[in-house]
């Protein structure tokens, strides 16, 4: 029996993504030290520490793993609060450090795709409001002026900011980031200055760096109505596909925000895209429930019966996949799926999650979406946020206070995908065996 196998295209990127604060350790001088610090903030008090401990050096050695399992591209951030660790101050020592490790990842064949805000912010400017006011505007400016002057001979792939949608909701709709606010109408105001940001960050890349590709890195879930047949439960899931999914990308090429219950005209955001990153992770049963705006005016839960991850975070929805990119290609810019994982411990669900997400981003490939690359969430377990280290990312796990890190089985299949430019019949019989007759009927 000839058997199929499912390639991508020439010179498509297989990578992983981390973020600065996640990776590096000793971020001492940011909003989520800050947060580690203060009692019921993360989870059992855990705290970032050493987290992977790049900044003392250890980045070289997992970009090595990330050679050996034929990765191609590495996307990770740099952190404002190390490269200006005050107002009027320039750390050059932190900017050589990222100049080094860009040089590494050259030397190992590997592309770099750098974020300029990944959730973290040094406290000078969470002090000064952080993104509630438009003060913030002319100094993201400025960091990425200094960032992309200093970085731009290793680095043509730029993310300005990472998931606008999660930044504001978390930290302004009650969901366990700084500065834990509740508040829709401020809630609007930061994503509004965050638009801003991102189109003067935009600007100032292409102005030093014509030929750059720029875009945002945007968290989609998938949000369908719990009742098919209800109009209230459809209502609900598209109110909140516009309010969480729609309204960052739609006003960055348009240049009309839309919250629904806030709307306005922003011409000198339209048309700062170049490439649209999509983080895909699972999907949301909505129900109709309370006019509550902290809750996007429905109720989330997963599919009963659905596969969840270690913690119940994630549900496995692999056909949230398709639709994110099809979503993606409305837009009309290339896509990059710029994370895309899951926390699983004993590294059960991961091999058939992987196979199944990336199965479905063929799908999108076939249907002619303009897919450029796939960033895997993450190579190595990092410190999740407020979820603290109770949930594992990594293709490799850390044990944290050795620094000692162990492959996990996903690692070969995820080598497999990369070296073949795809996955193949034999690929999913070693992982996934039950997936075979799926994937490839008789
Ligand atoms: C995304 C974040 C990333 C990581 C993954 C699991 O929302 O961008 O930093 O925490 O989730």
């Amino acid at each position: 029996m000839p058997q199929a196998s499912f390639l991508f295209p020439k010179g498509f990127l297989w990578g992983t993504a981390t973020a600065a604060h996640q990776v590096e350790g000793n971020n001492t001088n940011n909003s989520w030290w800050n947060w580690e610090q203060q009692p019921g903030r993360i989870v059992h008090g855990q705290k970032s520490g050493l987290a992977c401990d790049w900044w003392g050096g250890r980045w070289q050695e997992d970009m090595d793993r990330a050679v050996e399992t034929h990765q191609n591209a590495h996307r990770f951030s740099v952190e404002w609060s190390r490269i200006q660790p005050a107002p009027d101050r320039w750390d050059e020592s932190a900017l050589d450090m990222y100049r080094e490790m860009l040089r590494g990842m050259h030397e190992r064949g590997i592309e770099p795709m750098v974020t300029l805000h990944h959730f973290s912010d040094p406290m000078w400017l969470v002090e000064q409001g952080g993104w509630e006011t438009e003060k913030v505007v002319p100094l993201f400016e400025a960091y990425t002026k200094k960032v992309v002057e200093a970085l731009k001979e290793y680095v043509h792939l730029w993310v300005t900011i990472n998931e606008p949608n999660v930044y504001t909701y978390g930290g302004y709709l009650n969901g366990g980031f700084p500065p834990g606010k509740n508040d829709f109408n401020l809630a609007m105001k930061v994503m509004i200055n965050l638009a801003r940001g991102h189109a003067v960050s935009y600007r100032a890349i292409h102005a030093l760096q014509p030929d750059a590709q720029v875009g945002i890195a945007l968290n989609y879930r998938s949000l369908v109505p719990a009742h098919a047949w209800s109009p209230l439960d459809k209502w609900a899931a598209q109110t909140q596909a516009q309010l969480y999914n729609n309204i960052f990308p739609g006003v960055i090429k348009t240049g009309r925000f839309d919250a629904i219950i806030k709307k306005m005209n922003m011409p000198e955001v339209a048309g700062t895209q170049d490439f649209l990153g999509i983080n895909y992770y699972t999907r949301d049963q909505v129900v109709f429930h309370l006019l509550k705006p902290d809750q996007l005016f429905g109720k989330r839960y997963y599919r009963e019966g659905v596969e969840l991850s270690t913690t119940g975070f994630l549900a496995n929805e692999p056909e949230g996949m398709i639709e994110a990119l099809r979503w993606g290609a409305s837009f009309k810019v290339p896509l990059m799926v710029t994370e895309n994982g899951v926390e699983d411990s004993g590294d059960k669900l991961r091999p058939r999650y992987l196979i199944q997400h990336v199965h479905q981003m063929w799908r999108g490939v076939t249907n002619s979406f303009p897919i450029k690359g796939y960033f895997y969430w993450s190579l190595v377990d990092n410190f999740e946020w407020e979820r603290g280290w109770t949930q594992r990312f990594g293709l490799w796990e850390l044990e944290v206070e050795t620094q000692v890190r162990r492959k996990r089985g996903t690692v070969d299949l995820y080598a497999q995908i990369c070296q073949n430019n795809g996955l193949t019949h034999d690929m999913v019989s070693q992982f996934a065996p039950d997936l075979t007759p799926k994937l490839f009927p008789e």
